[in-house]
């Protein structure tokens, strides 16, 4: 039997689930996780958390996650000094909840979404899970987006949902201010769609949040995340800001208690330790500089990072690259972007690991070529 065989939906049919390898080689690259674990002191604080909130397992947990949804809205205020309050704050498991949530609610069958790619693929893959049409919209040679071209499709398609992803998955751009509020005019003057701003990466940014757009935008959204500057991916929890009237929506959606207790007191215990896992990230933006540099110093091109990843290329056969990189005991990731392939930033040893590992596994014409194709684009 296979799974066309079954009677499933006509738009799931040659459809391939989202599966990065899980492939158990020593140093691993490829799902911009944080590479350090949570510190002993955390650990501790959550399994006290948890002991406490076991005690009452037998009921169902708090279902507006209320003290929860307050300790992230005091994060969100501290960090980027835009005051949120509990109302303006939803939290899911895991941030791909919170956008399967929102195209619950404001796409569906007969309403699209539309991103611009490359970028996040769960984007395009929870779209068609909840019967809203993908729309692929486009980005300029070097990855970031051409508003002119970005409005013009957006009238031509009048979406209902519009996915900026700052900084971008896998290209590592962040997105300016005012390219993001441009597109969320056109997005308006179209028909009033929802904007959602994908801030999984944030904290690794050389730009601050776009949060404060909030203010006076009732149709934007920002979708955040604790599993990567929070270091906490096997937690599961994912938030949004937005106004309050969003949060009121996707309780038409949500299931009823969706976030376990269990879930609700580790994440607690997490925001009690911010400043500790706040300064990983910053040990990680300076490995991920260090990366950007060693791989340009070996003549190749990548693209500006303000995550935890980056985007290195470009090679005439990826899959190549990837595989002698893999034998090398170093798992990167392919994307399909033609021509790149993606690594995040680990710990010190790992990066250096990767370093040795693109050395031996890229060819030195490769290598020399490109090196000195950069130089003599510096001359120009
Ligand atoms: C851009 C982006 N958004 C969201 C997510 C999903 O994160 P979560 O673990 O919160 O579901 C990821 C994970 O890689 C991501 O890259």
């Amino acid at each position: 039997m296979k799974i066309d065989d079954l009677p499933i939906r006509d738009e799931l049919r040659g459809q391939s689930p989202y599966g990065a390898p899980q492939l158990d080689v020593p140093v691993q690259l490829n799902t911009n996780e944080n590479p350090y674990p949570l510190p002993e002191p955390l650990v501790a604080r959550i399994a006290e958390r948890v002991a406490e909130a076991a005690r009452n397992l037998n009921r169902y947990p708090d279902r507006d996650a209320v003290e929860l949804r307050e300790g992230l809205a005091a994060y969100l205020t501290r960090t980027t000094g835009f005051a949120r309050s509990r109302e303006q704050v939803w939290a899911a498991n895991g941030s791909n909840e919170i956008l399967q949530q929102l195209l619950q609610t404001f796409g569906g069958p007969g309403r699209s979404a539309l991103g611009f790619e490359p970028s996040y693929s769960m984007h395009a893959l929870i779209s068609r899970g909840t019967g809203t049409a993908w729309i692929s919209g486009p980005r300029r040679d070097d990855f970031t987006i051409d508003v002119e071209e970005a409005t013009r499709v957006i009238a031509e398609h009048r979406p209902h949902v519009v996915f900026i992803c700052s900084p971008n998955n896998p290209t590592g751009t962040a997105v300016a201010a005012e390219t993001v509020l441009a597109l969320y005019e056109a997005a308006q003057a179209a028909r009033p769609s929802l904007v959602v701003v994908d801030e999984a990466y944030v904290e690794f940014s050389h730009r601050a949040s776009l949060l404060p757009l909030l203010q006076g935008r009732p149709n934007l959204v920002i979708s955040r995340t604790m599993s990567k500057a929070f270091g906490a991916a096997g937690l599961r929890l994912g938030y949004l800001a937005a106004d309050a009237a969003v949060v009121d929506a996707v309780q038409l959606v949500r299931l009823p208690y969706h976030l376990s207790a269990v879930t609700q007191a580790t994440a607690l215990a997490c925001l009690e330790h911010t400043d500790t896992l706040l300064g990983y990230v910053e040990q990680l933006k300076a490995e991920r500089d260090r990366l950007v540099d060693a791989l340009r110093e070996l003549g190749l091109e990548v693209t500006d990072s303000d995550a935890n990843f980056i985007q290195f290329g470009r090679f005439a056969d990826t899959h190549a690259v990837w595989q002698a990189i893999l034998d090398q005991g170093v798992l990167v990731r392919d994307n399909g972007v033609p021509g790149w392939l993606r690594v995040t930033a680990g710990t010190p040893a790992e990066n250096d690991a990767f370093l040795d590992a693109v050395r031996i596994a890229v060819p030195s014409p490769t290598l020399a070529g490109a090196r000195l194709a950069r130089a003599a684009s510096q001359e120009l």
